[in-house]
């Protein structure tokens, strides 16, 4: 109870306080993070945690601007909302193919030549588990390697 009322003032926190969370920080609390990620239903190691957390300040500095902080797109700069997108949480290749290529003729980037394939890997894990999206799995350092 107790433990659960931490972590809500903590989540609140991380949400309402600007810039909090903006950056890659090297700050990680396992115990945090277990019940941030406990949702899914899903045993996370600790390296899919770590792997779930940095994705999750990964996103926020090079996606969320596009494609909002909760997932839900930005009709103005036409990022569609990732949150309940297919691309999100079915299959993990065309998400990964997506980040690394981006889309011709949109404003999506391509991300193959700025981000690192651990990276690539981190972001796409916590697509594919924030907000609503449950595909409770991660992507590995060696499936972006393979499709890069
Ligand atoms: C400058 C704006 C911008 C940024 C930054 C951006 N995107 Fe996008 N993204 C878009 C737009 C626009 C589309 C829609 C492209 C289209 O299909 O026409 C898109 C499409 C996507 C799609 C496909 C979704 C769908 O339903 O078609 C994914 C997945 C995606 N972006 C992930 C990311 C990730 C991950 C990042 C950060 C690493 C990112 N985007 C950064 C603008 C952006």
């Amino acid at each position: 109870m107790l433990k659960n009322l931490k972590l809500t003032l903590l989540l609140l926190a991380g949400s309402v306080l600007p810039g909090c969370g903006q950056q890659e920080s090297d700050h990680f609390d396992l115990e945090v993070a277990k019940l941030k990620w406990s949702n899914s239903g899903m045993e996370w190691t600790e390296a899919d945690l770590q792997l779930l957390e940095s994705g999750e300040s990964l996103y926020r500095s090079n996606c969320s601007v596009c494609h909002a902080r909760d997932g839900k797109g930005d009709m103005q700069l036409g990022g569609p909302a990732l949150d309940g997108s297919p691309f999100a949480d079915g299959q993990k290749s065309q998400l990964i193919q997506r980040m690394l290529q981006g889309k011709k003729g949109s404003a999506m980037p391509a991300f193959a030549d700025s981000l690192s394939d651990k990276q690539i890997a981190a972001i796409a894990s916590y697509l594919r588990n924030a907000w609503g999206n449950r595909s409770a799995d991660s992507v590995s350092v060696e499936e972006v390697r393979q499709l890069r």
